[in-house]
């Protein structure tokens, strides 16, 4: 099983600087950068594609430039069908890996490479194969928030806007399942479709920080709110939602679900978005540390944070760093990356078939 020792020290978990780097520039210098950026990439004949996690100025630069502002499963379609040579992916390796298996011929490069993800961080290669081979008879369906190396060795990667129709679809055929890494998000999907599935024992330490005690107390202060939630929080959270879901399925609920306050149980960069898709209503954060903490809500995820207007335009004007996967392991890996996305683009001509019957 995944082995403490074999998480990277927790230096990675915390770069303080990251927090304060743009943070730092004057309102003349942010202008200047946005300037600079949008020339690069024009001139570079790159687009940028970004998570709904990563600052708001970014997200903001990839609508005004034509790119787009995504969950991971978006992100990885926008950047494998646009024309573009250079993909500059702002948000966490992973994404940037995903679109290097899907566009090898591409140049792909991220504001800093160091930009990983506790889960991804807590899958190493080595170790997830040797747990594979416990389990020789189960469909292996990994995260996408994983490595190239992990999900070359899956049958199957999802996104957490897909998980639970794709193993639903395996249970049904009989198919017994090995998930990983996300141990929250397995339980979700476990319960949700009465598969059955060993899980690896991983979690993200943005969403595992959201407390149901918590939780259950704001909703006291506020009880015509509704509870957003993203599916790698514990089930305590999970189960006091309204909605469960990914990234833009959570933005869609804001639009759809007939409340003015709601409560959201993911990374507070997602409140661009959710501001700007329905400007009236009200967003609050939901509770990680508790009232005892000097900080109520702490939910941002520190590799995300890597990603600024300082850091974009100079691997712009670099050109790196870039992202490079063994071309053996894209291969591979582009195999289960692919199987997703057709699985999705089967499941949504289903849906517009049953829209005109
Ligand atoms: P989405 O696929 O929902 O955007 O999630 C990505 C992620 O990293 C959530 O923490
Ligand atoms: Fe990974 Fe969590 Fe950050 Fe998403 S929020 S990238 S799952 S650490």
């Amino acid at each position: 099983m995944s082995d403490a020792s074999a998480i990277e020290p927790s230096t990675r978990y915390f770069r303080p600087e990251a927090f304060t780097a743009d943070e730092a520039l004057s309102a003349e210098e942010r202008e200047r950068l946005r300037g600079r950026i949008r020339e690069l990439l024009h001139e570079r004949d790159a687009v940028l594609v970004a998570h709904y996690y990563t600052d708001a100025e970014l997200q903001r630069l990839a609508d005004e430039t034509g790119g787009c502002v995504a969950d991971s499963l978006e992100m990885a379609r926008f950047g494998a069908d646009h024309p573009a040579t250079t993909l500059a992916v702002a948000g966490v390796r992973f994404m940037g890996e995903t679109a290097k298996v899907l566009t090898p011929d591409k140049r792909v490069i991220m504001p800093d490479l160091e930009a990983t993800c506790s889960l991804d961080v807590g899958c190493p290669p080595d170790t997830f194969a040797a747990f594979c081979d416990q389990y020789p008879e189960r469909t292996v369906v990994v995260y996408a928030n994983t490595s190239a190396a992990v999900k070359a060795r899956a049958d199957w990667v999802v996104t957490s806007s897909i998980a639970v129709d794709v193993v639903r679809y395996l249970h049904e055929r009989g198919e017994p399942i090995l998930w990983a890494p996300d141990k929250y998000l397995g339980d979700y999907i476990r319960r949700q479709t009465g598969a059955d599935m060993v899980l690896w024992d991983g979690s993200c330490i943005v969403h595992e920080a959201f407390r149901g005690v918590e939780l259950a107390a704001l909703r006291r202060e506020h009880p015509a709110a509704k509870v957003l939630v993203h599916p790698e929080s514990p089930a305590p959270v999970i189960e006091q939602a309204d909605a469960v879901g990914s990234t833009s399925q959570l933005i869609r609920a804001v639009t759809e679900l007939d409340a003015e306050t709601f409560i959201v149980a993911t990374d507070a960069g997602i409140f661009h978005k959710m501001h700007e898709a329905a400007p009236g209503k009200t967003l609050l954060k939901a509770p990680t540390a508790g009232r005892s903490a000097t900080c109520r809500s702490c939910a941002h995820c520190p590799w995300m944070a890597l990603n600024g207007l300082r850091s974009l335009a100079t691997a712009l004007e670099a050109g790196a760093p870039e992202v490079h996967v063994d071309p053996e392991t894209a291969v591979a890996a582009r195999r289960s990356v692919g199987r997703m996305l057709d699985f999705a683009a089967q499941r949504a001509e289903q849906v517009l078939g049953e829209g005109d019957a």
